[in-house]
């Protein structure tokens, strides 16, 4: 677990690295941008992996009863959240989940409410669903991010629309939720029957002096219209394998969400997603502690850093993910502007922020998933090219 050690991942159709001609038009920017790390994934993946690419039979493959026992016991063990079996339905990937969620209980036209600013897919689901995407901001607040609820409930008690995609802990602000928002948001749900699905794929991923996440579903009461969906990929550096869960107690729900991957015929499972899936959830502990407190070292000192060095460019302290929300508004650039300085004077490829929805303008996202050199060199450059508009 020696997580300033680098490795290349030029050449292995990594999307961080290999996609930077396309999207930055360069090949030489920093890569901070696609939300996976740059860390070696647990050793006890990798060797269920090669051990079962040793048994040369990769035929069609069905979901063992040892991956759903240790999907339960880490969430049990880690988030104090009993599952059972019968609640769990597998998935390929969390978006396709959320599009899927959209399909399902959604008509076409009806709304389908986000928090912007928030991860794109959560827009681009509801869209290619046909559906209405329904704002409902987070605001603003003394550095940092909170729900509106006011507005989520007016959002909510508009009867067209049926669906609340929550993203927690959130990405790009990196807001772990508290237990009174959590309910908040449970109880207006309940009062306009707005089905929930809680994206919790970064729920591991929190820092180690800041406070743990709470998993929605222990603040739910079984007949509550919400599903989870969580994964091992951020978890565990495995994103590639595109394995996720959906859980949920309602069965209508589940139901309903499973009529629409499977009239898509849509196979999920190969040898390998359930392999590193099962090897994450039952021996990677240990790995994802040590990874989030090393992360916690690359936060300080970026936090540290642009304090002193960059007084243009503000941070969200964030309370979970590896993922760092930049302000970099006070640079005067527009959101086309801002991208081509990051890339061409500072030569950092990082997400725009207005991609993250129109209140991300003048943001950028950064990535804090690589070695604490990786992330030092960045910030330097970043530093030079702002010092040189000064
Ligand atoms: C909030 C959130 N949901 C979903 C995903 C992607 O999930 P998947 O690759 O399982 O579709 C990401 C990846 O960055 C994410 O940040």
């Amino acid at each position: 677990m020696n997580f300033d050690q680098s490795f290349s991942r030029e050449n292995t159709c990594a999307v961080k690295f290999d996609a930077r001609k396309a999207v930055f038009g360069r090949e030489d920017v920093i890569p901070l941008w696609v939300a996976d790390t740059d860390f070696a994934a647990p050793e006890v993946v990798t060797e269920a992996l090669v051990s079962r690419a040793r048994h040369p039979a990769y035929g069609y493959t069905l979901f063992p009863d040892s991956l759903y026992e240790a999907m339960i016991d880490w969430f049990r063990d880690h988030h104090q959240w009993t599952i059972r079996r019968d609640w769990i339905r597998m998935a390929p990937g969390v978006v396709p989940s959320l599009h899927a969620a959209a399909m399902a209980f959604a008509s076409e036209g009806e709304g389908v409410i986000i928090q912007p600013p928030v991860y794109p897919p959560f827009f681009s689901s509801i869209r290619k669903a046909g559906r209405r995407v329904v704002e409902n901001p987070l605001v603003e607040r003394d550095g940092g991010y909170q729900m509106d609820l006011e507005h989520l409930t007016d959002c909510a008690a508009d009867p067209s629309v049926k669906v609340l995609f929550l993203c927690s802990p959130h990405n790009p602000v990196g807001r772990v939720w508290s237990t009174a928002e959590l309910e908040a948001v449970l109880e207006i749900a309940r009062a306009h029957d707005v089905v929930v699905i809680s994206d919790e794929i970064h729920a591991d991923l929190v820092y180690p002096d800041r406070p743990g996440h709470r998993m929605l579903a222990t603040l739910s009461r079984p007949d509550d219209p919400l599903l989870t969906t969580v994964a091992p990929s951020k978890t565990f550096n495995i994103p590639g394998m595109g394995l996720s869960a959906v859980v949920s107690e309602r069965q209508d729900l589940l139901r309903q969400l499973n009529d629409v991957f499977d009239s898509l015929h849509m196979v999920q499972c190969n040898p390998f997603s359930i392999t590193a899936f099962e090897a994450g959830y039952r021996y990677g502990a240990d790995w994802v502690a040590a990874m989030m407190d090393y992360v916690r070292g690359n936060r300080d000192f970026v936090l540290g850093f642009v304090e002193q060095q960059l007084p243009e460019i503000r941070v969200t302290d964030p309370e979970g993910t590896y993922l760092l929300w930049l302000d970099c508004r006070a640079l005067g650039l527009d959101d086309a502007e801002l991208k081509r300085f990051m890339v061409e004077q500072a030569g950092v490829g990082m997400n725009p922020g207005i991609s993250f929805g129109s209140q991300g303008s003048g943001f950028m996202r950064l990535n804090l998933g690589s070695p604490l050199a990786v992330i030092q060199q960045a910030m330097a450059q970043i530093e030079v090219a702002v010092a040189a508009r000064r």
